[in-house]
């Protein structure tokens, strides 16, 4: 579990040359896409004077403080598709602090949910932040991985994505995977491809277990956390009841197309890369929790 060494600059280069190679082309699709102001996609769910935006509207903040923090959901809900969101996270200290980027089919958190988790576990001054992602299927979690990033978050904007289609879910951070879950085509427990979605975003403070186990507080002194968003796009299959015609996988969006279903040669090289240098904890390698390993642990990623 430990952080293994890697050079940064050998990983700037690797990584700039995998943007020139690799920039996933996402053409222009017949999908919703959904760009634009805060009001026209999301909905704030809780403590409204914790909200707060640019002066053109363009970037939207989310702050903590010790009474409350804060959180948004998109007006729509999605089943399959691209989503994407800049964010800057929290910069100096801010252990014990989480912001929560994920996809929940639900508002509260239900017994039967499904969910895709990308959650910023804030750390000390200096210390680096770690990105934990999580999968519910049907109210069941327990799918954690950890990743250092490589570079920091909270210096500029950076880009979590989400690729979701009836074959694999990948977790993008500029444009490189760093996680994938395969369906495997049969009824499981653990692929969710079943329920809409609706994108949520939150900061609250987690200082119970998000920095070192728990060891590490929020300090309140610091308080406001802020974290910031911009740039929020969806290219996915918005849902309208009983069933919207895009969910059909007729294939007609890119999202859902053959090139989607598993990761590009290059993208391969781009995922390789973080397997060897930035995995922190992956719950599949942890015999000791799952002494029998969940059964999606022995889907393959490279397929
Ligand atoms: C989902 O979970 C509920 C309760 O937690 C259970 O009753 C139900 O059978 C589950 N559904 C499936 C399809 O596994
Ligand atoms: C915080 O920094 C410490 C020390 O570098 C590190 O062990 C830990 O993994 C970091 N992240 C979290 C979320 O605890």
């Amino acid at each position: 579990m430990e952080r293994r060494a890697f050079s940064p600059a050998a990983a700037a280069a690797l990584l700039f040359i995998a943007a020139v190679l690799a920039s996933p082309s996402a053409p222009a699709a017949e999908g919703a896409v959904a760009k634009g102001a805060f009001e026209d996609n999301f909905n704030i769910m809780f403590s409204e004077e914790h909200f707060k935006t640019s002066e053109d509207g363009q970037i939207w903040y989310l702050s903590l403080d010790k009474q409350t923090g804060c959180g948004f959901q998109t007006k729509q809900s999605y089943r399959f598709g691209w989503f994407s969101m800049k964010l800057k996270l929290v910069g100096g200290d801010s252990a014990g602090v989480v912001t929560a980027y994920y996809m929940c089919t639900e508002t509260a958190a239900g017994p039967t949910r499904d969910e895709v988790d990308i959650e910023f576990l804030g750390n000390r001054t200096g210390e680096p932040y770690l990105i934990q992602t999580n999968v519910y299927k049907n109210g069941t979690g327990n799918r954690e991985m950890r990743h250092a990033l490589w570079f920091d978050p909270t210096e500029d904007f950076h880009t979590y994505s989400i690729l979701w289609n009836d074959h694999q879910l990948v977790f993008f951070v500029d444009r490189v995977p760093v996680r994938v879950m395969k369906n495997n085509g049969k009824p499981n427990n653990y692929f969710p491809n079943e329920k809409p979605m609706y994108l949520f975003s939150s900061i609250w403070n987690a200082d119970d277990w998000a920095t070192r186990g728990g060891l590490e507080k929020t300090d309140w002194k610091k308080a406001p956390f802020v974290s910031a968003y911009k740039d929020f796009s969806v290219d996915g299959c918005q849902w309208v009841d009983p069933y919207p015609d895009c969910v059909s996988t007729t294939t007609k969006n890119w999202w859902d197309q053959y090139d989607a279903w598993h990761l590009s040669d290059a993208q391969k090289m781009d995922f390789a890369w973080v397997e060897r240098n930035l995995v922190v904890y992956d719950y599949c390698k942890d015999t000791e929790r799952f002494p029998t390993l969940p059964e999606e642990c022995s889907m393959s990623p490279w397929e």
